[in-house]
This record gives C-alpha cells, sequence and structure tokens, in this order.
C-alpha cells in the first residue's frame, strides 16, 4: 500500500518535472510548427522578399547589392536548420549582415506561420 503510494509520487514528479522541461526544451529545439504557410506568405511578402525573393532564392535586385548576399532560403543549409534556428535569425537577426533583428515584430503564431511558408519553399 505504502509503495504504491511511493510509485504513484514518484510518478506524478516525474511527469511534472517533464511537463516543465518539455516546453524549455521546445525553445531551442522547437517541434514541427503548427505555423500556416498562407498566412505566413502575407507576412513574408511585405517583410521579407524584397530581400529573400518572392519565391525565397534572393534573386532580387536589392539581394544582388548585399554583402554577404540574403540567404536562399530554399537552399538545403536553411531547410536542413532547426526551426529554433530560423526563429533565431528572425528575432535577433544575424550579426554582420543584412538580416536585421525583428524582436518582438511578429507574436507567436505569426513566427510560426512565417516558419511554415519558408518550410513551404523546400524544392
Ligand atoms: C535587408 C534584407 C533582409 C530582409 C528584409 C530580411 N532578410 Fe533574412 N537574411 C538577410 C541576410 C543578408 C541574411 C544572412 C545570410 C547569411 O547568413 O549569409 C539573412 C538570413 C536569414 C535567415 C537565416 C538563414 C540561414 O540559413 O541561416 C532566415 C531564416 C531569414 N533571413 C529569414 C528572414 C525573414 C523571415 C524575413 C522577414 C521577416 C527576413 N529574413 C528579412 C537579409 C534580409
Amino acid at each position: 500500500m505504502i509503495r504504491a503510494t511511493w510509485r504513484s509520487l514518484l510518478f506524478l514528479v516525474g511527469v511534472w518535472a517533464m511537463s516543465v522541461a518539455m516546453p524549455m526544451g521546445s525553445l531551442l529545439w522547437a517541434e514541427p510548427s503548427k505555423g500556416k504557410p498562407e498566412a505566413g506568405k502575407q507576412i513574408y511578402m511585405e517583410s521579407c522578399q524584397h530581400c529573400h525573393g518572392p519565391t525565397g532564392k534572393a534573386d532580387t535586385e536589392l539581394a544582388a547589392s548585399l554583402t554577404p548576399r540574403p540567404a536562399d532560403l530554399t537552399a538545403k543549409t536553411t531547410q536542413s536548420k532547426k526551426d529554433g534556428q530560423l526563429r533565431k535569425a528572425i528575432v535577433e537577426g544575424v550579426p554582420g549582415t543584412a538580416m536585421s533583428a525583428f524582436g518582438e515584430a511578429f507574436d507567436d503564431q505569426q513566427m510560426a506561420d512565417v516558419i511554415a511558408y519558408i518550410r513551404s519553399l523546400k524544392p
């Protein structure tokens, strides 16, 4: 009886620890986002396409004038990155490049939407 109680207590502590640890982990290793690519496309067309190109290939005149060139978002180098890494680049910018920090410009849903749109650019 007492043993069983301890076991269930341990189980509860385990469940609690996991529920605390998992959201923290997901900040670094974001799970596949549940963003809506169509919504993300609107944001992208407003804020990103002049550098990254309408199809993500960074084939605009502005892109050609920048050093380093904006990332080709369709390329494997970008697509193989985790959502959390893309999010970091968008929130914090990429130091030493024209990629500026968008900081709090997007809420979580908008961020998930933009990332979903980037994912949809995969060839
Ligand atoms: C002023 C031009 C400019 C704008 C606007 C811009 N970017 Fe960028 N972006 C860049 C440059 C330059 C890089 C860095 C390329 C490199 O790392 O060599 C970059 C890098 C990135 C990366 C990292 C790619 C990788 O593989 O590490 C992501 C993701 C990204 N941009 C997404 C976005 C999104 C989303 C928007 C719009 C909200 C946006 N960018 C707006 C120029 C821009």
